[in-house]
């Protein structure tokens, strides 16, 4: 049996660490979970549109985890110009530009109509002449109303596939990640549109997969709000399907958490449940689980570390000071609540539970 696996530099290409005491509680997580880089979300309030904040929020996060790469992005809305793109590329501010949706998930009333991207055709000019990369929260809001056939939150992802396929039809060169994948509609989409691909260099459209999804399904979160978040997990041949993309060692499909803290308070209300599982402390062990239980643990290293630190082109160089992960079979527990001791209390994906493997560096 395998007791040990040196993963390399590993990354987790969707992490959201919030703002205030929650940021201080969770960001020295990251490294905890296994993850020495992590793509950082832009969903504050408000959202993160500038140079000089998302410089500001970079400096905050390093003081909080100095042995923590950050890879910062730019919230897509009518505040970006591609002048500013072009800027933030310049001095290596940005790596990405997050597109939500409108009124699809937390803090997203600032975004975009799924229905028309036009707009915003000039910034993705910008992003693809700088190599920047487009995170798409791949859903539409729900519609009843009307002739339209109506969307709602199990075929939301689906619904979005024809935008993700014109997207990248009118910008080919363009590196676009539909995020948060969670259903076999999306993995067949993401598969089909790389049948031709040879290297891994040549790839264009990716796709992250969290470690909640790959256990979750609609009747988990149905009874219990912890497990509840957007894109919701679904039925069991879509897990399934998420489950064989991670495993598969295709480099198109690699890890993005999409951690996403909310408080107890906010996850428990009777009402107007926050959307999002927090994962950050015990990232890597999830994902390991999931990898044993399929014979697969030979291709982790590509979908924690290889695939995506190679999608992002982050160079031999600056990958090469950093720590390496060693994951190591140990049990752990993970506990009930993740706490600052004051009044900020995060309920961990999977509390309670026996974890088979645990990382050092
Ligand atoms: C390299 C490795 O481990 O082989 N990549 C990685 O872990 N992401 C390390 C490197 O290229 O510096
Ligand atoms: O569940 C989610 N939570 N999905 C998202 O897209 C956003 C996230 C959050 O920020 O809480
Ligand atoms: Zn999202
Ligand atoms: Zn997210």
């Amino acid at each position: 049996m395998v007791q040990e696996i040196d993963l390399g530099i590993t990354c987790d290409m969707h992490v959201h660490v919030r703002e205030g005491a929650m940021c201080e509680l969770v960001t020295p997580k990251i490294r905890d979970g296994g993850v020495s880089v992590a793509y950082i979300m832009p969903n504050l309030q408000p959202p993160i549109t500038t140079l000089d904040r998302v410089i500001e929020y970079k400096k905050t996060l390093q003081k909080l985890a100095p042995k923590t790469t950050f890879l910062m992005s730019f919230y897509l809305s009518k505040h970006l110009t591609p002048l500013l793109i072009h800027e933030a590329a310049k001095q290596k501010a940005i790596r990405g530009v997050k597109c939500y949706p409108a009124g699809v998930t937390t803090n997203s009333d600032a975004g975009v109509d799924p229905n028309d991207f036009s707009a915003f055709y000039p910034v993705f000019k910008a992003m693809e002449e700088e190599n920047l990369v487009l995170n798409l929260h791949g859903e539409k809001p729900s519609v009843y109303e009307g002739d339209e056939e109506a969307i709602h939150v199990l075929n939301a992802e689906e619904a979005f596939l024809p935008a993700l396929r014109k997207l990248h039809d009118d910008f080919p060169n363009l590196k676009i990640i539909l995020e948060h994948c969670t259903s076999e509609s999306a993995i067949k989409t993401i598969e089909d549109i790389n049948r031709d691909v040879k290297n891994a260099a040549d790839i264009r459209v990716a796709a992250t997969l969290t470690a909640h999804h790959l256990f979750l399904t609609i009747d988990d979160w149905a009874g219990n709000p912890v497990n509840f978040c957007k894109p919701v997990a679904k039925l069991p041949n879509d897990k399934k399907a998420l489950v064989k993309a991670a495993v598969s060692g295709k480099p198109y499909f690699f890890f993005g958490s999409d951690s996403a803290p909310h408080t107890v308070q906010n996850k428990t209300k009777y009402m107007g449940v926050c959307a999002g599982v927090y994962s950050q402390s015990f990232a890597i062990p999830y994902v390991a689980q999931v990898f044993e239980e399929q014979n697969a643990l030979q291709n982790l290293k590509g979908f924690v570390s290889d695939f995506g630190n190679s999608f992002y082109d982050i160079k031999d160089s600056e990958l090469a000071s950093l720590d390496r992960a060693i994951l190591y079979r140990t049990e752990q527990i993970v506990p009930q609540t993740i706490s600052d001791g004051k009044e900020t209390n995060v309920i961990p994906f999977k509390a309670g539970d026996k974890l088979d493997w645990s990382v050092r560096w």
